[in-house]
């Protein structure tokens, strides 16, 4: 079968790999329909991440069933499902607590797996025309058949719920502001879970035009940070407070205002400054255990110069880490399904997978309005 596989920085191919089969009772094969390209592929793409050549990319996938493992219950042939990035087994300590993004039997010594993902597990990605879903009851979410809201559906295999998760790790109430930080994929996701729960008011940070413009299409107020201090434009509009809440859609590949070099603390600092005392941060954005990378002997190994001694004096709470998709994907599809939420807004291509290459070097230089690719094998 054909598959996208990483070659080397800045390359990536569609290559022959081997179609895979079912290896345990409890997987599935699923023939994939829909792959989407990730900011987090490119932290692999870039050469940021020790990923070695040869791995098949692919996190983000749904597809029709195609074959099924003798213990699987749940599933047939033809279903249509979508898969949580997070491969989970769902009877671990974690996983049946809910936090299926740490399971600790998919990926021994590290909680957390993921399908195509540098030391997420032995899991191929869905950048190709198959792939296997281990514990498959579990990590499968059943979809209406037909092609009815594809675009939308792709989107529950990370980026909708994980946007929905930096909402909630920010405990973002109705009634509150909200400033998102990025908008690229996840911050719009993040801005648009905020005004699903009802926020009053969402500010969304980023420069890149296209991607405030949508920012700005789905009711959010767009800040330029390459037009002044993003802190400064929320509190001029905020009657001087700051806001409520705010979400960290960026991570450590976060750049300096004006200068536009890589400071991967900036996006967390601007953060505290820009919430109210007693307000909170959720930080979906990814920070790293060690950076080969990072601008300074520090931040290579995952330290990071931030305001902590003003995140106390504010009493802001922050919570971080992995979405949990499990948490989120079911009723995040009952609202696309009823109508009530549409976050293939986001959606700026959609490529045949052969076209792969070219959707990766130009997503990854943010050119053409290249905000969130679909592949299609
Ligand atoms: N927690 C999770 O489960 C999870 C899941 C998916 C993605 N992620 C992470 O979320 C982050 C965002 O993902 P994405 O796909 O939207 O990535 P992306 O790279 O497309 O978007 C990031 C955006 O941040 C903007 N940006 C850079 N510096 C900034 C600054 N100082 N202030 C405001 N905006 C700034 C960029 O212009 C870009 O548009 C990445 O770190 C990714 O790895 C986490
Ligand atoms: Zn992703
Ligand atoms: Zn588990």
């Amino acid at each position: 079968m054909k598959a996208v596989v990483y070659k080397g920085p800045f390359s990536v191919a569609v290559e022959e790999v081997e179609k895979p089969g079912i290896q345990h009772p409890d997987d599935v094969i699923v023939r994939v329909t829909s792959t989407a390209i990730c900011g987090s592929d490119l932290h692999m793409y870039e050469g940021r991440t020790a990923a070695e050549p040869g791995i098949v990319f692919g996190h983000e996938n749904m597809g029709i069933v195609d074959e099924v493992g003798h213990g699987v219950t749940g599933l047939e042939k033809g279903d249509r499902v979508v898969m949580p990035f997070n491969v989970a087994c769902g009877f671990c300590r974690n996983c049946a607590a809910g936090y299926t993004g740490y399971c600790t039997t998919v990926n021994p010594g590290f909680a957390g797996g993921a399908y195509g993902y540098v030391s997420m597990g032995p899991w191929q990605g869905g950048q190709a025309e198959y792939l296997r879903v281990p514990y498959a009851d579990f990590n499968c979410l059943k979809l209406p058949r037909g092609d009815a809201h594809e675009r939308d559906f792709i989107l529950l295999a990370d980026i909708f719920p994980t946007g929905y998760h930096g909402c909630e790790l920010a405990d973002v109430r109705p009634g509150e502001s909200v400033a998102v930080y990025g908008a690229g994929p996840v911050g719009l996701m993040a801005a648009y879970s905020a005004l699903l729960r009802g926020a009053k008011k969402v500010f969304v940070v980023d420069r890149v035009p296209e991607r405030l413009q949508k920012a700005e299409e789905i009711g959010a107020v767009p800040v330029d940070f390459s037009a002044g201090d993003p802190v400064e434009q929320i509190r001029d509009q905020t009657g001087g407070e700051g806001t409520d809440k705010g979400v960290d859609a960026v991570g450590y590949q976060a750049t300096a205002g004006a200068s536009g070099e890589e400071e991967p603390a900036t996006v967390l600092n601007s953060l505290v400054n820009t919430v109210r005392p007693t307000g909170a941060l959720g930080v979906p954005g990814l920070y790293v255990p060690s950076d080969p990378g990072g601008p300074d002997e520090q931040a290579k190994q995952g330290m990071l110069l931030v305001a902590i001694g003003r995140l106390f004096e504010k009493g802001l709470r922050i919570g971080t880490g992995q979405c949990n998709v499990k948490r989120y994907n079911r009723f995040l599809r009952d609202l696309i399904i009823e109508g009530r939420a549409k976050p293939s807004f986001v959606v700026s291509h959609e490529l045949p997978l052969s076209e792969a290459p070219s959707g990766y070097d130009k997503f990854d230089k943010r050119i053409e309005g290249y905000t969130k690719v679909i592949l299609h094998p």
